[in-house]
């Protein structure tokens, strides 16, 4: 087989058998296939598509590039979820510890933020100490002790989507149902969950614009979970605006803290709160996603998902003072408020906008391995569909310079859309993909 033939098979719209994908995948994950075929063979795929067959092969030849883990060895059952990717998208912050105090392991390999979109583990790093580097071996031994893991991804676990991701966000393919499916399920398959919740975000601030191309990749996903054995869910949710008010990485994680301490900004507590009952569903904690919401509503109530957060911070070296009394955590050396400019409702906030501003403060990378601010971001104060009075605050920036704030300010005003009229708030979610759905 030569890897030119695979690339001009693809090319000319033809189905490439799961031997082709194989050989395309391995080839490239052990350095055989240079960097400027793979990236031929993304913008193939990209342009042409994949029948779902090939996206399966392609996911378990992603899968298989590296060690598989098995938890069913360790745990009953470890549940996950994987978001698509978003702006203020701290969920996994509270969800994942909610989920453990209620009695299902939570085994989590999350990524770093790229382009406008944050990552957990960024956010997890602004507690001093905390470590996100485990060692398979140290996941295994915390999932079985404590029921609660998050670190980033070990380098054994689908290595082959890491130097694909690597490669498509610097050639244009980021953007394609089928390479998107195969890279988020890839981890997942490997990292070992048996219930995976998927949330797949939709709008201005995601990678899938519309609820079509959402609802196509949500239910590729899910029937590449049933064909490898796995549970699977996903949420359409909604991305055209940032979740909560927080952007930017100490900014988020105040805002989880907030939130596990039973405050925090009313959509973000609903959005995890439904992605905990659907959690806890899956994973056979809870009788359905209802019963499931009530269980998380109660822990958030009772402290009980606070208290979990708090001894997954310790048992990873973080020191919990920081998020005990979080004013401690690093500040932004320039805080200003920048008023509304106008009287009206609030019809758009843009989040790709919001999402790049935060990057251009520092929050996020250009490019892999561009060092971070954790202190800087934006606060937004209100949300779509409210009245907001001349003058009122509309959000906050969290500036390393008063130059970096000066070049951000009108951007982040642009971000935002007016209309005289009522406007309405944005759903939160706009469907469930189930198993048997698809
Ligand atoms: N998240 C991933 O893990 N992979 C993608 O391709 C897009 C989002």
């Amino acid at each position: 087989m030569r890897a030119v033939d695979i690339i001009i098979k693809k090319r000319d719209r033809q189905v490439l058998s799961s031997e082709e994908i194989q050989f395309f995948v391995n080839g490239y994950a052990q350095g055989d296939i240079p960097d400027y075929q793979a990236a031929a063979w993304a913008m193939a795929v990209l342009l042409n598509g994949m029948t779902p067959q090939e996206t399966t092969d392609l996911t378990l030849a992603m899968a298989h590039s590296g060690e598989i883990l098995d938890l069913s060895s360790v745990v009953p059952v470890a549940v996950d979820k994987h978001s698509t990717g978003g702006v203020g998208d701290k969920t996994t912050l509270v969800v994942d510890p909610v989920v453990a105090a209620c009695g299902l392991a939570v085994g989590k390999m999350s990524g770093r933020g790229l382009g406008f979109s944050g990552g957990t583990l960024d956010k997890m790093e602004s507690i001093p100490g905390f470590r996100t580097d485990l060692t398979t071996a140290e996941f295994l031994d915390q999932l079985r002790r404590d029921g609660l893991v998050l670190t980033g991804q070990t380098g054994d676990l689908a290595p082959a989507d890491g130097k694909m991701y690597a490669l498509r966000d610097v050639t244009g393919t980021v953007r394609s149902i089928p390479l998107i499916a195969s890279s988020v399920m890839s981890k997942k398959i490997a990292a070992g969950a048996q219930a995976i919740v998927l949330d797949v975000k939709l709008g201005l601030g995601a990678f899938m614009s519309t609820i079509e191309d959402a609802r196509k990749l949500a239910e590729l996903m899910v029937s590449i979970a049933h064909l490898a054995g796995r549970k699977a869910v996903a949420l359409l949710s909604d991305m055209n605006q940032p979740l909560g008010f927080a952007v930017g990485n100490t900014l988020e994680v105040r805002e989880a803290i907030q939130t596990l301490q039973g405050g925090g900004p009313p959509d973000f507590r609903e959005h995890c709160l439904v992605v905990a009952g659907h959690m806890l569903a899956l994973g056979g904690g809870a009788e359905d996603e209802h019963s499931g919401r009530a269980m998380a509503e109660k822990a958030l109530r009772e402290g009980s998902g606070w208290r979990s957060f708090r001894s997954l911070v310790k048992a990873q070296g973080g020191d919990v003072t920081y998020i005990d009394n979080p004013e401690r955590l690093p500040s932004a050396p320039v805080i200003e408020s920048i008023p509304a400019p106008r009287s009206g409702y609030l019809q758009e906030i843009h989040a790709r906008l919001i999402g790049e501003t935060s990057v251009v403060l520092g929050a996020g990378r250009i490019k892999i391995g561009d060092p971070i601010d954790h202190a800087v971001g934006i606060i937004l104060k209100h949300k779509v569909g409210d009245w907001v009075q001349e003058g009122d605050p509309l959000f906050s920036v969290h500036a390393r310079s008063r130059e970096d704030l000066n070049q951000v300010r009108q951007g982040l005003l642009d971000a935002h859309k007016w209309s005289d009229e009522p406007v309405e708030p944005l759903p939160l979610f706009y469907g469930v993909i189930k198993q048997a759905e698809v």
